[in-house]
């Protein structure tokens, strides 16, 4: 296997507007809505922790406030439930600021996602690293990340995850023009557009919130200028960058996803979640899977 850098950082963008979610977000970020009981955010975290990415580093905006919180000791809180001998609670309160080291960025003005990836520049320094969208959730039973690492580990430059849509959505997504590799999970990607029209779209694959990158990103994302939406798109850096060489910072090769993934900033795909998550809890589902039969039945 050729020897190529480890990956040891994350960055996790959550300086978005959120405007599908708006109103709940406009004083919170969507990173911070609960899917039952814990904000997304800290799922995406706990899944950078799970693959071995210890420092994580978030690209906040302007109402980042409730993001350190959350991931900060909260000594009154704590010294209340100590005093209430309440150490399941108490465990649960301090569980996120020891999932990881947590280091943050501003990006000033929310100028697109590839824009957010470029604030993460001088932390990231010459190494690759991976992205995890804030808003984006993987079931942790599907360990796509570790496979990206590991796709990463034997074919150098970057990884995207692409998953099969049906065809009237790919004009929500950023599309992969893909070739087969030898293994079946594995894909050259040879172009991407970000929204293409569906009479457009090369595939229906899909790019989802998962990245393993190079850092000749940075160089590339520097001169890339806005795309769709105004918005400096992180998809048209990779397209740059599916076109290089190795040596260049590419290529770019996709692990095809068929698990599990929520978007939580989409208010449909945000209750299908909560609610496949409230049904997945021991501690929840043997009361709410049966009212919510009953429901079902009821409004038939
Ligand atoms: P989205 O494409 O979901 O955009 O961003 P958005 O603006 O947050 O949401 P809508 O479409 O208005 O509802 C994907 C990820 O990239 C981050 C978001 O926080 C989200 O995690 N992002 C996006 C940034 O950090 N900065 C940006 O300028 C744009």
């Amino acid at each position: 296997m050729a020897d190529f850098d480890p990956v040891t950082k994350a960055v996790v963008p959550a300086a978005g507007l959120g405007t599908r979610f708006l109103p709940a977000t406009k004083a919170t970020p969507k990173e911070m809505l609960p899917i039952v009981d814990k904000p997304a955010i800290q799922y995406v975290v706990e899944e950078a922790a799970s693959a071995g990415l210890l420092d994580v580093l978030m690209v906040t905006g302007k109402n980042k406030r409730s993001i350190e919180d959350h991931f900060d000791r909260a000594f009154e809180l704590e010294e209340v439930l100590e005093a209430k001998g309440d150490e399941h609670r108490l465990s649960q309160v301090r569980e996120p600021a020891s999932l990881a080291t947590l280091h943050y960025v501003r990006q000033g003005e929310p100028k697109g996602l590839g824009h957010a990836v470029l604030c993460a520049k001088q932390h990231v320094g010459d190494h690759p690293f991976a992205c995890l969208l804030g808003d984006d959730l993987i079931d942790y039973r599907d360990e796509l990340l570790k496979r990206m690492i590991e796709v990463r580990g034997a074919y150098g430059g970057s990884v995207i995850a692409l998953m099969e849509v049906p065809e009237e959505q790919v004009s929500l997504y950023g599309v992969a023009t893909i070739q087969a590799t030898d293994e079946d999970d594995v894909v050259r990607v040879t172009d991407l557009v970000e929204k293409p029209p569906v009479a457009e779209a090369p595939s229906n694959w899909a790019i989802i919130g998962r990245y393993v990158i190079d850092p000749a990103v940075f160089e590339v994302l520097e001169n890339t200028p806005p795309g769709r939406g105004g918005e400096i798109q992180l998809t048209d850096a990779l397209r740059t960058l599916a076109g290089r060489s190795t040596a260049e910072g590419g290529p770019v090769h996709g692990v095809l996803f068929r698990g599990r993934r929520y978007d939580t900033g989409d208010k449909l795909d945000y209750l299908r979640t909560v609610v496949k998550f409230a049904a997945d809890r021991p501690d929840l589902a043997p009361e709410f899977v049966p009212w919510l039969r009953e429901f079902l039945r009821e409004i038939g």
